[in-house]
Formats: structure tokens, sequence, C-alpha cells
């Protein structure tokens, strides 16, 4: 794993984006696996910013989200199409038919899953996964005692979780209890995992998952099998790492070749 820590998330998100456009600049055919929630905003924004002003091109761009809740209609305010094409996809000229999220509406959900693998595959695979991290070591929807190896499933949502998304529907009572995820086997066949988090609320998460033992009960810890996991944290978010200085000093060390 590389650990990079930033002095903000500014500064850390700017560094997200040019890896990303570094990879749609190289590729013929991107493939960018993306995620919600308010920790990749930021390098959205940055996104859309290398989009207008310097004509970064999205056209050859394909996508696909990590996870959708289940029973909620894409028009739905708090579901993820919306998120993603109110915060992304409606500023940059990305097809809509390079879009894949999952459905939450899918009549046949496993089936639906299925096919979601297949089409990942067919696009030749994720170049780079954007992970954001759940307050209880979660990436997607993947809760604690999910599988090393699963692939896009329905889950059940943990009580913190959806507490923690609660404010987007307006109380506890309307979130729903189960999400279409990618699996972390699905993750973790993504060429680049670039997992970000920001703020003290994710200190405790972040120590686990880069320090603690590989486990089903801190999800992200799977990213320590991955041949290129890059962990990318504001100040507050790295303030539990007890080798912190060490990643400093790998990351001022870093040859400029290696550097994006
Ligand atoms: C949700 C999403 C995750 C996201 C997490 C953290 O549970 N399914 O993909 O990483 O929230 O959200 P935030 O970035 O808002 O802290």
């Amino acid at each position: 794993m590389e650990i990079i820590v930033q002095p903000d998330s500014e500064q850390a998100s700017w560094l997200a984006a040019r890896l990303v456009r570094k990879i749609i600049l190289e590729k013929p055919q991107p493939v960018i696996g993306l995620a919600t929630g308010n920790t990749p905003l930021l390098l959205y924004k940055y996104l859309i910013k290398m989009h207008h002003e310097e004509g970064l091109d999205f056209s050859r761009v394909v996508t696909f989200n990590l996870d959708e809740y289940v029973g909620l209609s894409p028009d739905h305010p708090a579901s993820f199409h919306n998120f993603m094409w109110k915060n992304l996809f409606s500023q940059i000229n990305i097809k809509p038919q390079n879009v894949h999220i999952p459905d939450g509406l899918a009549p046949d959900i496993q089936k639906f899953c299925e096919r979601y693998e297949e089409e990942i595959k067919a696009a030749g695979g994720i170049d780079i996964q954007i992970l954001g991290l759940g307050t209880n070591g979660h990436i997607g929807f993947n809760e604690p005692s999910s599988s090393l190896t699963s692939r896009t499933r329905i889950k059940s949502l943990t009580a913190q979780t959806r507490k923690s998304n609660a404010v987007f529907f307006g109380g506890e009572e309307n979130v729903p209890y189960h999400a279409i995820t990618m699996g972390i086997g699905t993750i973790l066949d993504a060429r680049i995992c670039l997992l970000m988090a920001f703020g003290q609320k994710k200190a405790k998460a972040i120590a686990m998952a880069v320090e603690g033992p590989l486990t089903a009960m801190v999800p992200a810890s799977a990213l320590q099998l991955h041949p290129k996991a890059i962990i990318l944290l504001d100040r507050d978010a790295a303030s539990e790492l007890k080798h912190l200085d060490y990643y400093q000093w790998v990351y001022d060390h870093k040859p400029r070749w290696q550097k994006f």
C-alpha cells in the first residue's frame, strides 16, 4: 500500500484528480470505478474544472459505480444515480451509455448483479477504483463480515451505516435496509484502488484498515492484498497511524517518475 498524507482534503483531492487525469489521457478506453458520499466531491469538482479549463475529454470514459440503495428509483433525491448526475456526469461530456450504476429497482437482483460483473469484464476491467471509507471500515456497502472474495450482490446495511446516512433521507426510518454493492473481490480486481479518507472521524477506521490485521470485520483491510492500493488522506484521517513518519518519508523520497 502507498499511504499519502496531504495537509488537507483540497490538496489530497487535487492529487487524486491528477492521477485520474493521467489514466484518462493514457488509455484508449479508460474504465473508472466511482464512489458516492462526501469524500469524492472535491475530486469530482477538480475533474469538472479540468474538463472546462483544459478540455479533459470524458467521451471515451466508461464508469461503474460501487453501489446503490435497493428500492430507490434513479430520480430519488438520495439515490446514488441522482448524486452522480448532479455532482459529476451532468457537468462533463460523458456518454450516458457509458455510465453504469447498480439498478436499485432491478426486478431480479441476483441476475442484475451477475450482469454487472459481466459488464465490468466486457469493458476490460476497472483501471482505477475510487473508494471512500465508512466509519466502520466498510468500502462500497461491504459491511463488516463481508466475504473478502465477494462479488456484486445485495447486502443488508448496519444500523451504524443507516444512521450515518439518515440526513440524506430526512430521518433514519426512511433509510433503506439493503443495497446492491460491488463485492470486495470485485473491488480488488481493479488495476489501481484509490481509497480516500478525510477528517478525524475516519482516523480509527484508517488505522484499522492500514495497520490492523487483514479481517472481514474491517472490509477496507482487504486493500492490504492489492498490489497497487493508494491510501490518500488528510492529516486528521492519518492522525492515528503509528508509522506516519515512515509513510511521509517514503512519499517525500519517491522518484520523480513515479509521481503523478
Ligand atoms: C457510504 C457509501 C460508501 C462511502 C461511505 C462514506 O456508505 N456506500 O461508498 O465511502 O458512505 O461516506 P462519506 O464519504 O460521506 O464519509
